[in-house]
């Protein structure tokens, strides 16, 4: 920002002081003499003879008085202007104190330092206010900036696995003509495929957190039927047993989003199930004006220091699941987290106490009028409150 250079903080302040007390002063000094003018006749009232001789004056004049007075309160005048600018230059630093070193950490933030902090002491005031924000500000910042850091990098590893396989199967067809030309395809085609679904996952992640959707009414138990019985075959092939149970739950988002959301929760549920004889229960309804899913399975026992980090991207609960052809590439549960989110839902994860997980999500249950513009809907209900 170019700005014209004007007086500094500390000068105005200094500035106001100096000026408040030379006003006070001169206010002061106008009441006293118009005071005094009260009880002093325009002329001096006379003189006496003393006992040895002298003239006493019984009261002086006006323009006697004047005289003497005139002199004394421009020296006190001065003396206030001179005292004003001195003590409030020290006042002023002192004030301002906090604020340089809020701004020496905003220009440091600015140029990409986040770990500095400002730890301002002392009693709780409107700097110490600003100063603790701030710091929290910073601390946010700094760790969304590393978990940025830690997604592009694992992003990136897990792009280049597909692609060095790709690379390692050409290979290995050049050098040795006589392969099997139909199974190095249809190995190629796995990798390629499962990039694709990585890179699409990606997207999915990105549009997710940008908000980026149109707002539609949305029954939940429609969608989790819908998402049951696209995954009914692989449970079938799994033995598991999928039960939806429940009531309508309305909401307000996207329904591609939502279905995606209930797909990846249902799919999870099947693939991190026990080998056989599992069960898989979708249960959708209503509760204090919110609409509730609840996915629930039968699987191993989780640990539950884990269950905090399966949301984050590329975290998995297990290596065993990697060979899983249907296992997913890490990002499942990451986009369930962002869907929810971008919705103002809340998810909750919680380890059965017979093994397998309950993932239990809240979406905001009224659905309201979404005027002419379908994007001011109930998701963004907080950025226009007058439709709530
Ligand atoms: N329904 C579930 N039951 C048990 N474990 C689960 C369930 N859903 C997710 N997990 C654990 O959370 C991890 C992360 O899930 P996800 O993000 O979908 O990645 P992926 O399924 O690709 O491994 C899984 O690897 C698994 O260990
Ligand atoms: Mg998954």
């Amino acid at each position: 920002m170019n700005r014209r250079p004007g007086l500094s903080a500390r000068l105005k302040l200094t500035i106001s002081y100096a000026g408040f007390l030379f006003v006070a002063g001169t206010l002061l000094l106008a009441v006293m003499w118009i005071f005094v003018l009260r009880w002093v006749p325009t002329r001096s009232a006379g003189s006496i003879r003393n006992t040895f001789g002298g003239v006493i004056i019984i009261g002086p004049s006006r323009p006697e008085l004047l005289r003497g007075f005139a002199p004394a309160a421009a020296v006190a005048l001065a003396f206030l202007l001179v005292f004003g600018l001195l003590g409030g230059w020290i006042l002023a630093g002192r004030m301002l104190a906090p604020l340089t070193r809020i701004a020496d950490a905003a220009r440091m933030a600015s140029s990409g330092s986040l770990s500095h902090r400002i730890r301002l002491q002392g009693r709780t005031d409107e700097f110490r206010e600003l100063a603790d924000g701030f710091d929290t500000m910073l601390e946010q910042l700094e760790s969304h900036v590393a978990e940025q850091q830690r997604f592009a990098a694992n992003a990136s590893h897990e792009l280049r696995t597909p692609l060095a396989i790709s690379r390692t199967l050409l290979d290995l067809a050049r050098n040795d003509p006589t392969q099997d030309q139909g199974e190095l395809l249809e190995r190629l085609q796995t990798v390629n495929t499962r990039a694709i679904d990585l890179t699409e996952a990606l997207l999915l992640l990105s549009r997710a957190d940008r908000r980026n959707f149109t707002c539609e009414p949305v029954d939940l138990s429609l969608i989790a039927e819908e998402a049951a019985e696209t995954l009914l075959p692989l449970a079938e092939k799994r033995r598991i047993r999928l039960d939806v149970t429940g009531q309508a739950a309305q909401t307000a988002g996207s329904a591609a989003l939502l279905l995606r959301m209930v797909t990846n929760l249902v799919q999870n549920a099947i693939v991190h199930n026990l080998p056989i004889g599992g069960t898989v229960t979708i249960h959708t309804g209503s509760q204090d004006d919110a609409s509730l899913l609840r996915v629930e399975n039968t699987g191993d026992p989780l640990p539950p220091e884990l269950l905090p980090t399966l949301t984050e991207p590329f975290q998995r609960g297990t290596e065993r699941v990697r060979t899983d052809e249907h296992a997913g590439v890490g990002l499942g549960l990451a986009i369930v987290h962002s869907i929810v989110r971008a919705h103002d839902g809340t998810l909750d994860l919680t380890p059965r106490p017979t093994g397998g997980l309950l993932v239990t999500i809240r979406l905001p249950g009224a659905c309201i009028d979404l005027g002419p513009d379908a994007r001011q809907c109930a998701v963004h209900g907080r950025a226009v409150p007058h439709l709530r």
